[in-house]
């Protein structure tokens, strides 16, 4: 399987930046052997998807509403997203469940919206570093997973949704699990996306996210059932961003 390497540029990017690190980007993107998106902020999705138009690189949000549409002040519905060039949506962010109390079963409703409206869910999990401590990141996962997944999760939409291991603890601050607890957990949730989706389980990438730059991209997209990165800061800087996917692995 092709891996997918995604920027999540988080509440980053004026319309002129944007334009320009999504220029920066598709400029040296031929011939990279991954799938290549960028997530850009709500009010940028839809001058870097006109930016990219054409040149095989997924313009994706950051969060959508489960409505459909509605009295729901300062909120974006995956319609909106999907009207404004997106074919992506980033979902239960960890930043979202803890700064807007986002919940699985809230997770879970916005999976179904974003996929109605032609979008591809990415959904993250993670465990805080306490829970990691007390030894219960996997508890903690596959709660996240069978809460926020859909049994259709593997085979609805256009493509087949992705999750994305982001442990809370190694997001924005330089540290990252080992590379045996990275494997651990990757196959942790292989096993319990086959136990919730069954055997179209097998089809969805789990991308790692949490501090993935260039000195390290290497060693932990080559673990087993690594199928890609999403990335934060290291997507603010093209040459970084295309560091990384450059030791991404092709399918
Ligand atoms: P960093 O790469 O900045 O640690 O962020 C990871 C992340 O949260 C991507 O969604």
């Amino acid at each position: 399987m092709r891996q997918l390497i995604a920027g999540n540029w988080k509440m980053n990017g004026l319309l002129t930046e944007a334009t320009t690190l999504a220029q920066h980007i598709s400029a040296a993107a031929a011939g990279l052997a991954c799938d290549l998106l960028v997530c850009p902020p709500a009010t940028a999705v839809h001058i870097v998807a006109a930016t990219l138009s054409g040149c095989g690189i997924g313009v994706g949000g950051q969060d959508c509403h489960a409505e459909e549409k509605g009295a729901h002040t300062g909120d974006i519905s995956a319609a909106m997203l999907r009207d404004a060039g997106a074919t992506w949506v980033i979902l239960g962010h960890s930043e979202r469940r803890a700064d807007h109390g986002e919940t699985d079963a809230m997770v879970l409703a916005k999976v179904d919206a974003a996929v109605t409206a032609g979008l591809t869910p990415i959904v993250c999990v993670g465990e805080t570093e306490a829970q990691r401590l007390a030894g219960r990141q996997e508890e903690v996962v596959g709660a996240q997973l069978v809460g926020s997944l859909p049994k259709d999760f593997a085979s609805s939409g256009a493509s087949v949704g992705v999750v994305a291991y982001e442990p809370v603890w190694a997001i924005g601050t330089g540290r990252t699990p080992t590379e045996a607890d990275v494997a651990a957990m990757h196959a942790f949730i292989r096993k319990t996306l086959l136990a919730h989706l069954g055997p179209a389980g097998q089809g969805v990438r789990i991308l790692y996210g949490g501090s993935m730059k260039p000195a390290n991209a290497k060693a932990l997209l080559a673990l087993p059932e690594v199928g890609g990165g999403l990335i934060g800061g290291a997507s603010l800087k093209a040459p970084d961003f295309l560091a990384i996917a450059e030791a991404a692995v092709g399918g």
